[in-house]
C-alpha cells in the first residue's frame, strides 16, 4: 500500500526520500512522487512505475533542498497516473502525502469545487490538500488549518504536509494508517514503516491514533487526540541496519525463507524452559484471562488466517477449546454471535492490516478480552489488543510471508500450551510438545537444505497454468498457504482442497496439464490421503508428493520428495517450507517479480 517518506534536515534531502522510498517499494505501489523545498518554491516530480524511474527523471531535472516529501502510490481512487501520483498540491506553495482512504471525499470535493477549487487528479487525496488551502484563507495558520482539515476527514490516513511558507517544518497525522517518526541529530523524519529510513536512523517514535505531529530539524513536538501536548517514548531499532538488505541471497523472499530456522529460535527464546512453556511471555495479566477463557475466535487475513486454521486443530485437539476462525474483511460485515468468555485473537505480521483492526475494534467490548500474535511491535495491533505475543521474525520485506507464518505458528503452539494446561494436559504430554520445540531450528535447517532438490521440481511447473494442492488434517492449511504463495509470486492458478473432498469435484479438474502437489507427513491420516493419491494416478494426473522417509514409494508420474522425519505436531510447521521454495523457484523461473508481485501489497492499511 501507499508509503510515505519525509525528511528536514541540514542537508540536502532528496537522496534520503528517494533511499527512503526504494526501502517502501516492498509494500507496493504503482507510481511515485516527491516534492522538496528549495528555498523559493516546491519542487515537484511525479512518475508512473518504479522509484528507479523517479531518480532517473530527478537526475535529469535535481531538486534541492532541505525540507521535502515523497510517496508511493498503491492506486485506489483513480488510474496509476501521473496526475494521480502524490504529492498533491493545493497552488504552489502547499503539498501533501497520504496512506489511506477519505471514504468522504466526494462531498467534500463537491463543496471545494463549488467554492472554487480545481481539481487535477481523480484522487481523494487531492481533498486534503484543498481544504487546508480553504482553511488557511479563514486563518493564515498552518497548523490551526491542518487540525481543521483532519477534523473533517472520514476514514483511515496517515499524513505529511508541508508549505513554502513554514520552511522548516513538516506537519504529519495518522489516523488508521501507520506511521512513525525518525529521530536524528539536527534531522528528523516522517515514514510509514522505519524500515525506509534504515539508512539514517534507528530511532523512532511511533504515533498513536489520532496523534498529530510538528517535525522540524531540531525539535519533535507531538500532540494526542484531544490536542494534548505528549510525550511519546522513543524506540530503538533492535534488528540491526542489515535486515533491509538481500545480503548474498537474489531476492529477499530467499532470504527470509533461509532466515526461519534462526528466526524460530528468537520466537521460542525466553518462553519455554527445557521442558515447560513459561507463561509469562504473555505478558501481565494473561494467566487470569487464560483462567476464564471458554472459547477463542481467531480473525485474520490472507497467509495469516492460515496460520488461524492450523491453530483451530491443536486447540481443539491439544486443549480441547472450541475454535472458530475467519477472515476479518468477512467477519468484521456480519452479525455474529460471541459466546461468553470469548478470547479474541488476531494473527497479522504488519499489524496494521484494516480488516483485522476493524474487526478488533468491532468486537473489543463483546468479548473477554483480545490477544494479538504479531510481528512488528508498536503497531496497531499490537496497541489496542489486551495482550500480545510478538513472533520476534524481524522485518519481512517480501510481499510473500514466509518466515512471519511459521513464527507465528510456533507461538499459535505456544499459546495452545498456554490453554491446554487449564485443561489437564499432561507434564509429560506438555514436556513432549516443548522438546519437540526444541528441535523446530533443526528440523527447519534440513528442510530448507531441500532447495536444490526443490529447483530441480520446480521445472515441471513453470510451463503449467493449473496447479491443484492436497493436504488433510492440519497439513490441509498447508496446502492452501502452498497454493498462495504459488498463485501470488508465479501468477500460476492454484487451488487448494482437503484431500477427501477430491472426488466431491475437484478431480474432474485433473489431466496431465495438472500437475497435483501434496503434503504427506506420516502421520494417521496418511494411509487415507495415499488413496486419494491414488484417485489421482488413476486419472492420468501427475503427482509431486512432500513425505516422510519410505512411507511413500517413487513411481512413473509419482515424484517423492523425501522430508527429515517430524514430529507430528511439528508437521505444518516443517512441511511449509518446501512449498514456500517450490513457488520461490517457480517464479524465478517464470521470470516474475518475486518480492513485490503485480498487484499486490506488503501491508494491506485499506479495506
Ligand atoms: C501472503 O503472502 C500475503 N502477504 C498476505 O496474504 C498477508 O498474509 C495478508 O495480507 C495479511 O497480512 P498481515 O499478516 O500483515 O495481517
Amino acid at each position: 500500500m501507499c508509503g510515505i517518506v519525509g525528511a528536514v534536515a541540514a542537508r540536502p534531502v532528496t537522496a534520503i526520500l528517494l533511499e527512503g522510498l526504494r526501502r517502501l517499494e516492498y509494500r507496493g505501489y504503482d507510481s511515485a512522487g516527491l516534492a522538496v523545498f528549495d528555498g523559493e518554491q516546491l519542487q515537484r516530480l511525479r512518475r508512473i512505475g518504479k522509484v528507479n524511474i523517479l531518480a532517473e527523471a530527478e537526475q535529469q531535472a535535481p531538486l534541492k533542498g532541505v525540507m521535502g516529501i515523497a510517496h508511493t502510490r498503491w492506486a485506489t481512487h483513480g488510474k496509476p497516473t501521473e496526475y494521480n501520483a502524490h504529492p498533491h498540491m493545493s497552488g504552489d506553495k502547499l503539498a501533501v502525502v497520504h496512506n489511506g482512504i477519505i471514504e468522504n471525499f466526494e462531498p467534500l470535493k463537491a463543496a471545494l469545487i463549488a467554492d472554487g477549487f480545481e481539481f487535477t487528479s481523480d484522487t481523494d487525496t487531492e481533498v486534503i490538500a484543498h481544504l487546508i488551502a480553504q482553511a488557511l484563507r479563514v486563518k493564515n495558520d498552518l497548523q490551526t488549518a491542518f487540525l481543521s482539515t483532519v477534523s473533517q476527514l472520514e476514514g483511515a490516513f496517515a499524513l505529511g504536509v508541508v508549505h513554502t511558507d513554514y520552511p522548516n517544518q513538516i506537519l504529519a497525522s495518522r489516523k488508521g494508517s501507520p506511521l512513525v517518526l525518525g529521530v536524528g541529530m539536527g534531522e528528523n523524519f516522517i515514514a510509514s514503516d522505519q524500515m525506509a529510513l534504515l539508512q539514517v536512523t534507528d530511532r523512532f517514535i511511533y504515533l498513536e491514533e489520532g496523534d498529530f505531529a510538528q517535525v522540524t530539524a531540531d525539535v519533535i513536538t507531538i500532540w494526542d487526540k484531544n490536542l494534548d501536548k505528549v510525550e511519546r517514548e522513543i524506540k530503538v531499532f533492535e534488528h540491526g541496519l542489515s535486515v533491509a538488505e538481500k545480503g548474498e541471497f537474489r531476492h529477499f523472499m530467499l532470504k527470509e525463507i533461509y532466515e526461519q530456522p534462526e528466526v524460530v529460535k528468537a520466537t521460542l527464546q525466553g518462553r519455554i524452559s527445557a521442558t515447560k512453556l513459561l507463561e509469562q511471555a504473555f505478558g501481565n495479566g494473561a494467566s487470569a484471562i487464560f483462567d476464564q477463557t471458554k472459547q477463542v475466535q481467531i480473525i485474520a487475513c490472507g497467509t495469516s488466517y492460515h496460520a488461524g486454521m492450523i491453530a483451530k486443530y491443536w486447540l481443539e485437539d491439544i486443549a480441547g477449546i472450541p475454535c472458530a476462525v475467519e477472515v476479518a474483511s468477512e467477519y468484521r460485515y456480519r452479525k455474529h454471535v460471541v459466546p461468553e468468555n470469548t478470547l479474541f485473537l488476531t494473527i497479522s505480521q504488519s499489524g496494521e492490516t484494516a480488516d483485522t483492526l476493524a474487526a478488533l475494534r468491532e468486537v473489543q467490548d463483546k468479548v473477554l478480552a483480545s490477544l494479538t500474535i504479531c510481528n512488528v511491535p508498536g503497531s496497531s495491533l499490537v496497541r489496542e489488543s489486551d495482550l500480545s505475543l510478538m513472533t520476534n521474525a524481524g522485518p519481512e520485506i517480501g510481499v510473500a510471508s514466509t518466515k512471519a507464518f511459521t513464527t507465528q505458528l510456533v507461538a499459535l503452539l505456544l499459546f495452545t500450551l498456554a490453554l491446554a494446561r487449564r485443561s489437564g494436559l499432561s507434564e509429560a504430554r506438555e514436556a513432549e510438545i516443548v522438546g519437540a520445540l526444541h528441535q523446530l531450528p533443526e528440523l527447519l535447517l534440513a528442510a530448507v537444505k531441500l532447495d536444490a532438490s526443490i529447483e530441480s521440481l520446480s521445472r515441471a511447473f513453470a510451463e503449467k497454468n493449473h496447479t491443484l494442492f492436497l493436504g488433510r488434517g492440519p497439513l490441509y492449511p498447508v496446502a492452501m498457504e502452498g497454493a498462495l504463495k504459488l498463485k501470488e509470486i508465479s501468477y500460476i492458478h492454484a487451488e487448494a482442497y482437503p484431500a477427501g473432498e477430491l472426488k466431491h469435484g475437484p478431480l474432474a479438474l485433473v489431466d496431465k496439464d495438472m500437475p497435483v502437489v501434496a503434503v504427506a507427513p506420516n502421520n494417521a491420516l496418511l494411509d487415507k490421503l495415499k488413496a486419494n493419491l491414488q484417485e489421482v494416478k488413476a486419472r492420468g494426473g501427475e503427482l509431486f508428493v512432500f513425505a516422510g522417509a519410505d512411507h511413500i514409494k517413487p513411481e512413473e508420474g509419482l515424484r517423492v520428495e523425501q522430508m527429515p522425519d517430524v514430529p507430528e505436531i511439528l508437521e505444518p510447521i516443517v512441511y511449509t517450507v518446501p512449498l514456500q521454495l517450490l513457488s520461490y523457484h517457480v517464479a524465478v523461473l517464470k521470470g516474475t517479480d518475486v518480492d513485490q508481485p503485480r498487484n499486490l501489497a506488503k501491508s494491506v492499511t485499506v479495506e
